[in-house]
């Protein structure tokens, strides 16, 4: 037996409040047109007060455990880049607010490509039989971040959280994740970033501009990269396993601009309806994108145990990353 990690439950969450493209053009400079064609994204949903990050993350985990019936595992992972405070980590806290005081709890920080990071150090954590279970959990409040008149970024992030549980199997088992491919780029880390309130600024004596302390995006730029580094990570994770776009029945890329999305189609060679997508409803939800369209694509009844899946992301830092894994035998994704 080759010990491996099986994903084994998944669950999402999203808060209720919708906010759609309409809203959005009452107040700022833009139109439903717009933000249709240029994103693919008609609306996105937004956190209320008294939420958050870790609220979200608390309450697709819930639903991750129940959908794979565990009621506990030895390591929580919470990828985000909003996390509730700047110290300590968002996880202990989702962890207690779980009943699971005692588990191995921290953050991964990797922006848009946080899940898939959060996924490869649980995998490598029960490859290593350090943990025999574990609940990764993609959240993220954007909305907590942007500046309220840039209308370049407001219309493109949502909120929400997605999780799922992962389990010591065997390699040959349906639901095995069967390899990694993680990258970054750190040049770039002008491209995506909030430059304000860590550790650099504070040490420059300089009062910073009122807009470092918002989300900044360069969206063009940030568009190039997006489609390079996910066509190349996904290569590169299929051919460590010896596999070819072809044998891909699904790839769940991080919902970053529905044009992102089908250019890496196009270049991938895979056929529109192969590649998940559910950024219409949600926008660009950061680390929960991932987990979100993996259970939109299930939802759809598309996944068939043991077919070939690749989850590929890339974001902020510039960091990248995707992996392999084949579809489990039954899973009952909980979203409600
Ligand atoms: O999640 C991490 C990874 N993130 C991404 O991958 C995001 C990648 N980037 C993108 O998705 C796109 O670059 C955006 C959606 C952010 C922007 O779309 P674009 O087609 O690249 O637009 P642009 O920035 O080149 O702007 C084109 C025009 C500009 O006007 P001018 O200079 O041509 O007159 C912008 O000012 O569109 C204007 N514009 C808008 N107009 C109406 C920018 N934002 C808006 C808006 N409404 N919300």
């Amino acid at each position: 037996m080759t010990r491996s990690a099986i994903l084994s439950g998944l669950g999402t969450w999203v808060p209720p409040q919708v906010v759609t493209n309409d809203m959005l053009a009452a107040e700022l400079e833009t139109s439903d047109e717009w933000i249709r064609t240029r994103t693919g994204i008609t609306r996105r949903h937004v956190a209320s007060a008294g939420m958050s990050t870790g609220h979200l993350a608390t309450e697709a985990a819930r639903r991750a455990l129940k959908s794979a019936g565990a009621d506990r595992v030895d390591v929580v992972v919470v990828a985000t880049s909003t996390p509730d405070r700047p110290c300590p980590a968002t996880a202990p806290a989702v962890a207690a607010a779980l009943g699971l005081v005692g588990a191995g709890a921290f953050d991964v920080a990797a922006v848009c490509t946080g899940f898939v990071y959060g996924l490869a150090t649980a995998a490598g954590l029960i490859g290593t039989e350090v943990a025999d279970s574990a609940l990764v959990v993609g959240a993220d409040t954007f909305s907590t971040i942007l500046d309220p008149e840039d209308r370049t970024t407001r219309v493109i992030f949502g909120d929400g959280a997605g999780a799922v549980v992962l389990r010591a199997g065997d390699r040959r088992q349906n639901g095995a994740l069967l390899g990694f491919d993680l990258g970054s780029d750190g040049t770039g880390v002008d491209l995506i970033t909030v430059p304000a309130g860590g550790s650099e600024q504070r040490l420059s004596g300089a009062k910073p501009a009122s807009a470092d302390s918002y989300f900044q995006m360069d969206g063009p730029q940030v568009f190039v990269r997006a489609v390079r580094h996910m066509t190349g990570s996904v290569r590169k994770v299929l051919d460590a396993a010896a596999l070819a776009p072809a044998d891909i029945s699904h790839l769940v890329p991080h919902q970053a601009n529905v044009r992102i999305l089908d250019t890496c189609a196009r270049e991938l060679g895979l056929p529109p309806e192969r590649v998940v997508k559910n950024i219409d409803r949600v926008g660009n939800t950061v680390a929960a994108s991932i987990p979100l369209a993996l259970a939109a694509g299930a939802a759809d009844g598309r996944m068939e145990a043991g077919q070939s899946v690749v989850l590929t992301g890339f974001g902020g830092g510039l960091t990248w990353g995707s992996t392999l894994l084949t579809w489990p035998e039954a899973l009952d994704v909980v979203d409600e």
